[in-house]
């Protein structure tokens, strides 16, 4: 009985050592999980960023050289050696090369206003249809330089919401560009804008681009992150347009949703939720948020 006591007094002693040993081997193990995560997120914000550094000088010179070049040329002109066509020609590739540099420009101020929570909407009551189907007019032209098919279909009874039309047509407008400028030639960008059964309006950017896996849309939504970059990236751009245009879908209190397979191309949604207190559509549509590909999407939610 002694005996017993005995060694169940050491039985115990050794169990609870043995936790002890357990514990701390389970906090090592953790402290090491948490230290290669914190690791694989520097190299990645890294990795970001110095891409970022080598494309926005890339961006910023590129029409900065062409101000300066086509400006240059004009200024050493011998007076009345040049014809008005060519001045005209030159002025128009210079305005050009400033609107550009004003676009990466305002990218960078809306991001850094976004991200320090400072952005302001000017929000009033509209429908999607008002800024949605200018802006894919404005985008013929683009589609049509890079053969590729845009079409565009808008429910005609869409409810109307409290948005800020100016940023939601940004937000379009990036989304629109992106899928043509990621669509090789002879492929095709459908956008269409529906309402759901909560009244909220649906608006889908579907390509038949390049796609992009679960990591690369990752990378696609931090901001100043391409997939394709560095020196031979093949597309130009800063990387803001889809984090700003999450961003703003953000606070319109929607959602920006996207759908991706690798080779095959990629689906942008929108949800914009109901303004109840406006008018509800006449005949809601269901939109369904799925996409009929033989391989499972990339997906990613905000
Ligand atoms: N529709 C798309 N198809 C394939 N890749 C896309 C698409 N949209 C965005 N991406 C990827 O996401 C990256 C970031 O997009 P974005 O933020 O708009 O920046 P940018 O257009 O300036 O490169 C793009 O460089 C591209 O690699
Ligand atoms: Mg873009």
């Amino acid at each position: 009985m002694f005996n017993g006591a005995i060694s169940s007094g050491r039985q115990s002693s050794l169990m609870s050592e043995y936790a002890s040993l357990m514990g701390d081997a389970v906090l090592r193990s953790r402290a090491r999980v948490a230290e290669h995560a914190a690791r694989l997120e520097a190299e990645f914000a890294s990795r970001i960023k110095s891409e970022f550094i080598a494309n926005m000088s890339h961006e910023l010179r590129t029409p900065l050289n062409s101000i300066i070049g086509f400006s240059k040329l004009i200024a050493e002109q011998p007076p009345g050696s040049m014809d008005a066509e060519e001045t005209v020609e030159y002025a128009k590739l210079i305005k050009d090369a400033a609107g550009h540099l004003l676009a990466v420009i305002n990218d960078i101020l809306d991001i850094s206003k976004i991200q320090s929570g400072k952005f302001q909407l000017n929000n009033r009551e509209m429908d999607v249809d008002e800024v949605l189907r200018p802006c894919v007019a404005g985008l013929k032209l683009m589609a049509s330089d890079a053969n590729v098919e845009l079409t565009c279909v808008i429910d005609p009874n869409l409810p109307e919401l409290s948005a800020d039309g100016v940023k939601l047509r940004q937000v379009f407008t990036n989304l629109v560009t992106n899928a043509i400028k990621f669509t090789p030639q002879g492929g095709s960008v459908k956008v269409t804008a529906k309402s759901d059964n909560d009244a909220a309006t649906i608006i889908s950017i579907r390509d038949t681009g390049v796609g992009m896996t679960e990591d690369e849309i990752r990378v696609a939504i931090t901001p100043f992150g391409q997939v394709d970059a560095g020196h031979n990236r093949w597309r130009e751009g800063t990387g803001l347009g889809l984090p700003i245009a999450e961003a703003l879908v953000k606070l319109h209190g929607g959602e920006l949703t996207i759908e991706s397979v690798k080779g095959e191309g990629t689906t942008v949604f929108v949800r914009l939720p109901a303004n109840v207190a406006i008018k509800p559509p006449a005949d809601p549509v269901v939109a369904n948020a799925t996409q009929s590909a033989s391989t499972a999407p990339s997906h990613y939610a905000v």
